[in-house]
């Protein structure tokens, strides 16, 4: 008679511990063996999700092997690797059993040593999420080879900050990709990962309430390369957008919204004036037609900034918004001029006080009518 397997009545884990991976086979071994080494006694599953070409899975399948419950991989097949980075993680994050769930690179970059401290700060300040940040002292960045990556890393963190001020209050590295969260204050439903900023999407969507953070130094890789380019910056831009847009939909007041436009409207003159220097100066082209083109640019500009971030969408394509906006813009020109021209001629004013009636006036117009007709709002 054949023998029966014994069963195995695996406890659940404490802690899951979610790695992406992409081409990391030499690195996956020795984080396991460094990660078990950090965790002790503590009863922990790791969770590869894993988008590899190369022997990456083979190298998980092997350890996991020998321990079913302790490492697991989630290995996605070419046409499912959607979200890249953040899709993976997201994908971790609805795999992983334990209630506290620790998300770190698979290239040794995130120390494992650090994992104790951020579930230990996650336990003891009852917080939803808990960020290993390099700009917390003593946190360091060495590695992050080069000015130019740390000057993008400090400008995309701060860029997050201007978008999200209170939910990253506490938050001095938005951009790290090694956190500890609570499973249960993560609203899995919501998450639209894009690219490498897994940790906004998950503090943002999920409207966390307290977010703390534990310092840590991001050490040189230990073999392969980094995936990150020039690409995941366009595309961290297009996501903060979304998500701001997605966090404003319904609460953006209207004072909220002037506030806005008069903001997209006042970086526009310096939009304007840089592009009619260029047009100008550069471009050599007769000054007014330079003057009229970048009028159009600012315009451009404007509807950038408002139909991102402002207005939620509403009803009309994105097109149709435009060609609205656009229109309506430029009838606005006239508008103001034939103002001037009435509260001067016939209102008595001085020229100086009629136009910033006429701006008043044009502002209020041009509040209302995007407001109803681009927006339907
Ligand atoms: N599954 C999957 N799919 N994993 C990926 C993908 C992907 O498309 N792209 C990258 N990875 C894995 C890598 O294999 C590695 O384990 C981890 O994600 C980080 O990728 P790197 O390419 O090494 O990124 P980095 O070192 O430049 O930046 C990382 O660390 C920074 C500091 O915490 C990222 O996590 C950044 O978001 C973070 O700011
Ligand atoms: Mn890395």
């Amino acid at each position: 008679m054949a023998d029966i397997a014994p069963v195995r009545l695996a406890a659940p884990p404490a802690v899951s511990v979610v790695v992406p991976t992409r081409n990391e086979a030499e690195n996956v071994r020795p984080l396991v063996e460094q990660l078990r080494e950090a965790l002790g006694a503590t009863p922990a599953e790791i969770v590869f999700v894993d988008d590899s070409d190369d022997d990456t899975p083979a190298t998980v399948t092997a350890l996991s092997e020998r321990d079913p419950d302790g490492v697991r991989l989630v290995h996605r097949a070419v046409g499912e690797r959607t979200g890249g980075l953040g899709g993976a993680v997201a994908a971790g994050l609805a795999a992983a059993r334990a209630p506290w769930v620790v998300v770190m690179d698979g290239d040794l970059q995130h120390p494992p040593e650090t994992v104790p401290a951020l579930l230990a700060a996650g336990r003891r300040n009852r917080a939803d999420a808990v960020v290993a940040s390099r700009y917390r002292t003593p946190g360091r960045v060495d590695g992050l080879s080069g000015g130019f990556r740390r000057l993008v890393s400090r400008a995309s963190g701060t860029l997050a900050k201007v978008f999200f001020p209170r939910r990253l209050r506490a938050v001095t590295d938005p951009m790290s990709g090694f956190f500890a969260v609570r499973r249960e204050a993560v609203d899995l439903g919501a998450l639209r990962p894009r690219g490498y900023k897994i940790l906004l999407e998950v503090v943002v969507r999920s409207r966390m309430a307290r977010v703390d953070e534990v310092p840590y130094t991001f050490r040189p890789r230990a073999a392969g390369e980094s995936k990150a380019s020039f690409r995941e910056g366009v595309r961290y831009l297009r996501h903060l957008s979304l998500l701001r847009l997605a966090a404003t939909r319904h609460p953006v007041s209207p004072l909220g919204r002037m506030t806005g436009f008069a903001l997209a409207g006042g970086a526009g003159t310096a939009v304007n004036s840089a592009a009619l220097w260029a047009l100008g100066e550069v471009a050599g082209l007769p000054y007014l037609l330079a003057g009229f083109l970048a009028v159009q640019v600012a315009i451009v500009w404007n509807f950038a900034v408002i139909d991102n971030l402002v207005m939620p969408p509403g009803e009309h394509a994105r097109h149709r918004r435009f060609g609205r906006f656009l229109l309506l813009n430029n009838s606005l020109t006239p508008v103001h001029l034939g103002l001037l021209f009435g509260l001067v001629q016939w209102g008595g004013l001085h020229y100086l006080p009629a136009n910033l009636v006429a701006i008043v006036v044009v502002f209020t117009l041009r509040y209302a009518v995007t407001s109803r007709w681009v927006y339907g709002a």
